[in-house]
Order: C-alpha cells, then structure tokens, then sequence
C-alpha cells in the first residue's frame, strides 16, 4: 500500500499489526461521521454525498448520492442496502485487502448510508471464495454491536440497524447487482432486467440501495470532514480519491491511494517502474472489462472523463501492466476463457459469443488462425455489444476489439505462428 500526493485516508493505517480491530479504528478517529451524521436530518446526509461528487467506485462510477435519492419516499415498508462486496474483476482487488485491513471503515458507511436512506436491515454479499474475508466482516460485524454501533438504540440515537453478512457461491455474475439480489433471496445469480432498478424493486421487490464496498467505505470521512473535502481532491467531474490496484510486471504491485486524475506514470513512479527496466507494452485501466491502453497513455489522466475520451473506461481502477515479453492474443485469449466460463446462460449473445471468441481466440493463440477470423471476432463482438442482458456481454468484447485495435499484426501473426513462439514463455513471467 502507498499514496501518492495525498495524506492516506483509506488505508491511512493498513500498516498497523492491529488495523482491522475496533480499538485501532477508534484510535484513528474512528466512528467520528457516525456520531456527526446520527445529528443530521438524513435528507441532509443524502444532500452531502450527493454535493462530495462520489462516484460508484464498483466500476460503473454512477454517482452515489444520486443514486440514494432515486429511493421513493417512504411508505413505511422495508428498504435496504446491500453492499456488494463480491469483487471478482480480473485484476481487481481493493476491496478485499480494505475489507481485510480496515473492515470498520465499510461497517461505519454501512450505518451512515442505512441512517440517511432509512435502511433497518443491510446486507453485505461476500463472494465465496474468500473465507478468511468473510470471517473477518464477522467479527467486525460482532465488535459494532458489542460497542452500541450496531442493534437497537444506536448510540442512544433512537435509530436501530442489523447488519447480515453474506457469503456468494463463487459466481463473477454475481457480483452484477441483480444478479447478487437473487442469489441473496436464495435463487441462482442471473440478472434481471431493468428497469426496475434495485431503487425501486431490489431485495425481496422492496427499494434497495446497491452499492460498492470502497464507495460505502468512503461515506464516513466525506460526513466528518464535509463534501468540500472531498471535492479538493480529485478532478472537477472525478472528485476524491481511490485505490488503484497495480498488477502484473511492475516491481512493486499492490494498492495506490492516489486522487482521482494520477496518470500510470507517476503511478508507475511509485511503484519502481516496469519489472527488470523493460517496456510497457499494454494495460488495462479499469479490469479486463475495460478497452486496454499502451504506452502511449501513460498520461492520460486516470478519471472518468479523461479515460473515456481516451476510449476506455476507468472502471475499478485495476491496472494490469504487461512488458513487451507479453503476447497480447495470449492474454486476450485468457481472458475470454475467463467471461466464457462465467457466461450465466441466460441470454444468448453472450452465452453463444463468448464461447466462439474462444474458440477462434485460441486457434490464433495455436497459430492456427484462418483468414477472415479476425473480422469473424470484430463481427461477434458487434452482435454480443449492446445486445447482451447485461455488462458481462460487453465487458467480454472491450479487451478484444481494443487489442485489435492496437495489435492487429499480432493477430495475423496467428494465422502462422504460435503465440509461444512469438513470446517464448521462459521470458515472459505471466504464462
Ligand atoms: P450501470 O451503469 O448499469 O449501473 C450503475 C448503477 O447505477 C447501478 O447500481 C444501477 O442500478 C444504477 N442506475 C443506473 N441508472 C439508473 C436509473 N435510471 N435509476 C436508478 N438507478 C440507476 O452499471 P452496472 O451494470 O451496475 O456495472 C457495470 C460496471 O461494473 C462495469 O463498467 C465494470 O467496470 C464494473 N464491474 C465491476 C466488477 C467488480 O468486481 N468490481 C466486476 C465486473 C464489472
């Protein structure tokens, strides 16, 4: 973990031997937005979130305030939150080491999210696979209500929350929102259509807020220090600050605090450059989800609007670098095995699609690539693109017809020659 041109906030101290128990929490100005936010009128706790600018920090970058405010007035029914904290992206991960390090920073946003948009019962939907992630959210959970934190009388407040943790069965579709909504009432995770929003027919058809585990983790420091705080920092349209996730061949991976609008380079800066002092070659900067980058982006500003003029997305902010030892049709290829498997079936552009990119993906990889299949997958690409019943569909195409985009000779080399010719694996440390 590091932080670049920013007093940490997040993982202020991730370092500490103890960060994750609530003495450190509290010793670190802990449960401070609670008690502010436990003073205000919620309508005003919705009012600034909604003037800090945060943006969903899951990958879609929605903005959050606004996203409680579509809840329609009360009725007197339930309504929930639910976190979702099933972070699968290829190359993602920043919640898990958050919820790990410092899960008291997610359960405070938790209360202060369910005390402004009316919320008695939020859940927090875990994938399956992280155990030890999990265990640690319960015993976080466990230390909130042995403080008063959580339970009846929060704080003498009058206002009282339960909180559920939840762990998925291990499916990346779960982790689209309605998809998660069903697996959490016991159903098998497929999306369902919107609209509906979860705003207005979410968990069990009552208003629910969906929201991500960095984005409900950084509501506590937006009430204790105020919107203007978090407005200084980022850009005017990408405010505050995030996780950057850096993976693959830098020296130093891991977690990078940094404002929203860092560039890779200054990223890169701080994390000991490329491995061995080689070249970058590609990279992704949002998860595989998003169109990949080259070196010619390394200043491209890293916030919603510079990324997308540039024609990709910000997404989650996992930037996945690989050097020039890297075959590009090879780690396209791994990737599409990866959205072929987690295909949930339900529609076909992308149960079908993702399986023919494979298998085409992988005679190029095989250097058995015939002519005309470079246009077969720019032309599969278009029917799944905007045609699939949700983002898995068209996250599936962006690291394909972006890597043509910048690599087509590569591609063609397939119809000759292997890609582990082109890219012998004893120098490339990824395959
Ligand atoms: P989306 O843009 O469809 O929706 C974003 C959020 O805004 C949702 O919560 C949605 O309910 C809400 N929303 C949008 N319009 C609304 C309206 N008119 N009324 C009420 N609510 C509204 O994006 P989606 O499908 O939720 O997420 C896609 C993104 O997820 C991708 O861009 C990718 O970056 C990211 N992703 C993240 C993963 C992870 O592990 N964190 C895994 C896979 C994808």
């Amino acid at each position: 973990m590091s932080t670049v041109g920013l007093s940490p906030v997040l993982t202020e101290f991730w370092d500490h031997p103890q960060s994750w128990t609530m003495d450190t929490y509290l010793d670190h100005g802990g449960y401070e937005g609670l008690k502010k936010a436990l003073t205000m009128d919620p309508a005003a706790i919705v009012q600034e979130v909604k003037d800090s600018g945060l943006r969903g920090r899951g990958g879609a970058g929605f903005p959050t305030g606004m996203k409680w405010g579509f809840l329609p007035p009360d009725d007197g029914g339930p309504r929930y939150l639910v976190v979702n904290a099933d972070e699968s992206e290829p190359g993602t991960c920043k919640d898990i080491p958050l919820m790990m390090a410092t899960p008291q920073f997610l359960i405070e946003g938790v209360i202060i999210t369910s005390f402004a948009i009316g919320c008695r019962h939020a859940f927090i939907y875990v994938r399956g696979e992280v155990v030890h992630v999990y265990r640690r959210l319960l015993k976080a959970v466990e230390e909130a209500y042995d403080r008063g934190f959580l339970g009846d009388n929060i704080l003498g407040s009058g206002y009282s929350l339960d909180v559920t943790v939840h762990a998925g069965a291990g499916a990346y579709i779960c982790g689209e929102e309605t998809a998660l909504l069903d697996s959490l009432e016991g159903r098998r995770g497929q999306p369902r259509l919107k609209p509906p929003f979860p705003a207005v027919a979410g968990l069990y058809a009552r208003p629910t807020v969906v929201n991500n585990v960095e984005s409900v983790a950084s509501v506590p420091q937006i009430i204790a220090r105020g919107a203007s705080w978090f407005t200084s920092l980022g850009t005017e349209k990408s405010a505050g600050h995030g996780l950057f996730s850096l993976s693959g061949h830098v020296e130093r991976p891991g977690q990078y605090e940094a404002p929203l609008g860092i560039t890779l380079r200054e990223l890169l800066d701080m994390a000991g450059g490329i491995r061995g002092g080689r070249q970058l070659k590609f990279w992704t900067p949002g998860g595989s989800s998003t169109p990949i980058f080259t070196a010619d982006h390394l200043d491209t500003p890293l916030d919603y609007e510079s990324v997308g003029a540039a024609g990709s997305m910000l997404g989650t902010r996992a930037l996945q670098i690989f050097d020039d030892t890297t075959s590009v049709v090879r780690a396209v290829t791994r990737w599409t095995e990866f959205y072929a498997h987690e295909s949930c079936g339900k529609c076909t552009p992308c149960r079908e699609g993702t399986y023919w990119l494979k298998q085409v993906l992988r005679r190029i990889e095989a250097g058995q690539g015939t002519q005309g299949d470079i246009e077969k997958l720019l032309d599969l690409c278009d029917n799944i693109l905007g045609r699939a019943f949700c983002a898995l569909g068209d996250g599936a195409t962006s690291c394909i017809t972006s890597a043509i985009q910048y690599f087509r000779d590569e591609f063609e080399a397939g119809m000759h020659t292997p890609a582990w010719e082109l890219f012998p694996p004893e120098r490339s440390a990824l395959f």
